[in-house]
């Protein structure tokens, strides 16, 4: 094996394991042929391993999910063994509950302290929660004899909207988005609504540029119509909270908006835990009623959409509640706001570069480089240099998602490679090919340490 530090984790694991295993050596006559492949496990593992970037490396800006806290993978690796059975592991149930009764209280939900069972629940992600939402919003509809089966989906929402449409036999009515803002015109909402529409799916924090739909806006059609409406902020939950409580604008969507009916936020992305922890939080215990199933064996209510569920998750969500709480979470959106403007100024002070949206709604960042070719070149030149990140649609742009793993130097680092590469951009307006990045590319991998993978220690 080669010597890289994430090797070693894998060389002290083996060696571990090796010792645990060899225990009862003399007991077993094909100890040899097993210590042969415990050996070849590890060493094909190591090797797979060097195929993905770590957070740790600073090159990574292109994900919504980020370094789990070591908190979180300490109470994750603490509870990997427990199912969500409430007979078996009380315990998962009882932090589950109090887990869920965090998030309803950050997004301003009173009902949680009035009821027996909890709002929601950690689900295995996001997507899932999703499903989850319509789900409950399509039996209510039975429930009650209804047959209304469209969704108003603006068209910048999450792909789950194509598993809601085909899992649970809704039709998604797609609303186009502004060129300009990327956000959806609340009079064509309300126009496409008809007798058929069951709800609305918004957005807080879109995937694409973390934009907020104009869900107060969609909040009054939603009692006007009697529909549900369902937040999708599996990304933007754990930032925008926080981004208001330091004083930023962020417009109201979520419970305090009385049209709101359920919300999806994601622990394992903003909030810092492993993944497969997702979580879904409805605004009262009707909607958990319209798909709650009692199985008898083992006898359970079961509330989710999955079976066995790790209580890892759980573990992990809860611990950074407890752990962290809302101060430490406020604290890491400041890092990160902070970190944001040290990039957008810094990139901004270049000629000719602009942001493809202004305000920022939460933590992407897209640049426009002055033109479609401009923006290619930089971004394709940015991953030979082994950043991950990505482009805007017809390259109109580079985004880049800032999470708590980027570090200072991190930014200065692709701060002074777009630097340099805007430059040449700059200097050889007339003849730009890519072998003009040449020399630089390489000077740049020297100086910025920045290989396609850098490997470092994990804390
Ligand atoms: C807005 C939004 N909703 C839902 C999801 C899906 O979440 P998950 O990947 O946890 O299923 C994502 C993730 O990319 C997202 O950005």
């Amino acid at each position: 094996m080669t010597e890289n530090t994430r090797n070693k984790f894998f060389v002290e694991d083996f060696e571990k394991l090796f010792k645990l295993l060899n225990k009862d050596e003399n007991k077993d006559k094909n100890i040899d042929k097993k210590n042969i492949r415990l050996k070849r496990t590890f060493e094909d593992l190591a090797r797979l391993s060097l195929m993905d970037a770590t957070y740790n490396s600073g090159m990574v800006f292109n994900t919504e999910c980020c370094k789990p806290h070591p908190v979180a993978n300490m109470a994750y690796l603490s509870f990997i063994d427990r199912n969500m059975c409430k007979e078996q592991y009380p315990s998962v149930t009882l932090m589950e509950r109090d887990a869920i009764n965090w998030l309803a209280s950050l997004f301003n939900n009173k009902n949680y302290s009035s009821v027996k069972d909890p709002l929601g629940y950690i689900s295995s992600g996001g997507t899932v929660a999703n499903i989850v939402a319509f789900w409950a919003a399509r039996n209510k509809e039975r429930l009650r004899g209804g047959k209304r089966f469209k969704i108003i989906v603006p068209e910048s929402a999450h792909y789950s909207k194509v598993k809601i449409e085909d899992l649970l036999g809704l039709k998604c009515v797609s609303i186009p988005v502004d060129e300009e803002t990327q956000i959806v015109n609340v009079e064509d909402v309300e126009k496409a609504i008809d007798d058929e529409t069951l709800g609305i799916y918004a957005t807080a924090g879109t995937s694409r540029f973390g934009l907020i739909d104009p869900i107060k806006e969609f909040s009054d059609l939603a009692i006007k119509h009697n529909l549900h409406l369902h937040v999708d902020a599996a990304f933007g939950g754990y930032i925008l909270p926080f981004m208001k409580m330091l004083d930023n604008e962020v417009p109201d969507w979520d419970f305090s908006l009385p049209g709101v009916s359920s919300i999806t936020v994601d622990p394992h992305k903003m909030g810092l835990c492993p993944l497969g922890a997702g979580a879904i939080i409805f605004r009262d215990e009707s909607f958990i009623k319209a798909y709650r199933y009692k199985a008898d064996f083992p006898k359970i209510t079961n509330n989710s959409l999955e079976g066995s569920k790790c209580g890892g998750a759980v573990a992990a969500t809860w611990a950074m509640q407890q752990y962290w709480g809302i101060e430490g979470y406020k604290n890491n959106v400041k890092n990160i706001l902070s970190i944001i403007d040290y990039i957008k100024n810094s990139i901004l002070s270049l000629e000719g570069v602009s942001l493809v949206l202004n305000p920022i709604p939460t933590n992407i960042l897209g640049f426009d480089f002055g033109s479609n070719e401009n923006n290619r070149i930089i971004l394709e030149k940015l991953k030979q240099l082994g950043f991950q990140i990505s482009g805007l649609r017809n390259n109109s742009g580079v985004r880049i998602i800032i999470h708590s793993h980027v570090k200072l130097e991190h930014a200065r680092r692709i701060i002074n490679c777009i630097t340099e590469l805007h430059n040449i951009i700059v200097k050889n307006k007339e003849e730009l090919s890519f072998s003009s990045f040449d020399s630089v590319l390489n000077e740049l991998k020297v100086i910025q340490g920045a290989e396609p993978l850098v490997f470092e220690e994990e804390e």
